[in-house]
């Protein structure tokens, strides 16, 4: 069983084809970060439009380099929510007029979700294919499964006991922690998206240099990471010699570069710590077989390196261009829907669902 599995919820225009649910045969990601960046995060109206222009493109290549034809996809998957409306819409009438056309079932996908599906990839066919560097599991993970999903919109806890039966344990009663690198990154004058470029300029500095504080959450397993991201603020003010009224966008001209580290490594120490804790005190109470990692932030090595450090069962991460968002992800769960005949969706009908939660 072959599906195509389409994602545009956010800046990536993506389409892969998965086998099986578990066999990666193609994986395709345009992404108009760069169009973002000197705006220090991304604008719906310019995502929309570059979905537009290059979703086609980025179709066919990822049936081409899966070496497929229509004849050979048994399904269609796509994202249709969470994410930017403008941005959801192109992905899914795309998807629904391919189904239509070609004749072939359609599967609705919640992107959060699909973020933990991308797990389930344990091979890549052809060694000589744009995938031969991609480093997998070398197993699925067996239910029940702990997941940890951290992204750039969202950061949840949640507990899967077999395929569709899951619980959210809990989640960030404010900002995203992805959402929380990109901030600092800007108060500290780095580069969006701030995950990457935190995590570069923490390699420079100390992570014990500044004391930052882990928020307190009536629900235990429930995030928040607005205080952190207000106590960085306060940190590059007092660094410079400034009081909380000095303005954000003039702090990075101020500060040196070691400085600038020294924020970022203590930063990114105390934001990845406050995760870990909260996934090894589920990991306590529900003694799960797997745990797994899932979204944006999941590229993190201080996320993967802490988590290995105190888990006290071995982890297996997937290749950070599948942590980050991607079709692959869409597409596996899509295989799961088909093989446990799951109701597919009418192609003339399906909405996006910009607000979708867990
Ligand atoms: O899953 P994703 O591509 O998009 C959403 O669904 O949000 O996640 C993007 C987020 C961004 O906030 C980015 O800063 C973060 O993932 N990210 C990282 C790293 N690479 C990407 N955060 C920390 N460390 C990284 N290495
Ligand atoms: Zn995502």
């Amino acid at each position: 069983m072959k599906v195509l599995g389409i994602e545009s919820s956010c800046d990536e225009t993506a389409a892969s084809v998965v086998e099986d649910g578990f066999r990666l045969l193609s994986n395709v990601v345009a992404s108009s970060m760069d169009l973002h960046a000197q705006y220090g995060g991304v604008v719906p109206e310019i995502a929309a439009r570059s979905h537009i222009e290059v979703i086609g493109g980025v179709i066919a290549q990822a049936l081409d380099e899966a070496a497929c034809t229509w004849d050979d996809i048994d399904a269609i998957a796509v994202t249709y929510g969470a994410g930017l409306g403008g941005s959801l819409l192109i992905g899914v009438l795309t998807a629904r007029t391919l189904a239509i056309v070609h004749d072939k079932p359609l599967y609705a996908i919640n992107h959060v979700e699909g973020h933990v599906y991308a797990n389930f990839l344990t091979s890549v066919i052809p060694a000589a294919s744009p995938l031969a560097d991609y480093r997998l599991p070398a197993h699925q993970p067996a239910f029940p499964i702990l997941a940890l999903i951290v992204s750039g919109g969202h950061s949840q806890l949640a507990l899967f006991r077999d395929h569709f039966d899951y619980t959210l344990l809990g989640q960030t009663q404010d900002d995203a922690i992805g959402e929380a690198f990109d901030k600092v990154a800007k108060v500290i004058g780095l580069p969006y998206p701030g995950g990457p470029s935190v995590e570069k300029k923490a390699h420079e500095g100390n992570p014990l240099a500044f004391k930052l504080p882990k928020s307190k959450m009536s629900e235990k397993y429930d995030f928040s990471f607005s205080g952190i991201k207000t106590a960085v603020l306060r940190v590059a003010q007092e660094q410079i010699g400034e009081d909380f009224t000095f303005p954000s966008k003039d702090i990075p001209a101020r500060l040196s570069e070691s400085q600038k580290a020294d924020i970022a490594a203590s930063f990114q120490r105390v934001a990845i710590e406050t995760v870990v804790d909260k996934t090894i005190l589920a990991f306590d109470e529900f003694q799960p077989t797997s745990v797994v990692i899932a979204g944006g932030v999941a590229a993190s090595p201080e996320l993967r390196r802490q988590l290995a450090e105190r888990l006290p069962i071995p982890i297996e991460y997937t290749d950070p261009r599948l942590c980050t968002d991607n079709g692959a992800m869409i597409a596996t769960l899509g295989c799961f829907h088909m093989k446990l005949d799951r109701p597919s969706s009418n192609p003339y009908t399906l909405d996006i669902q910009p607000n979708l939660s867990m």
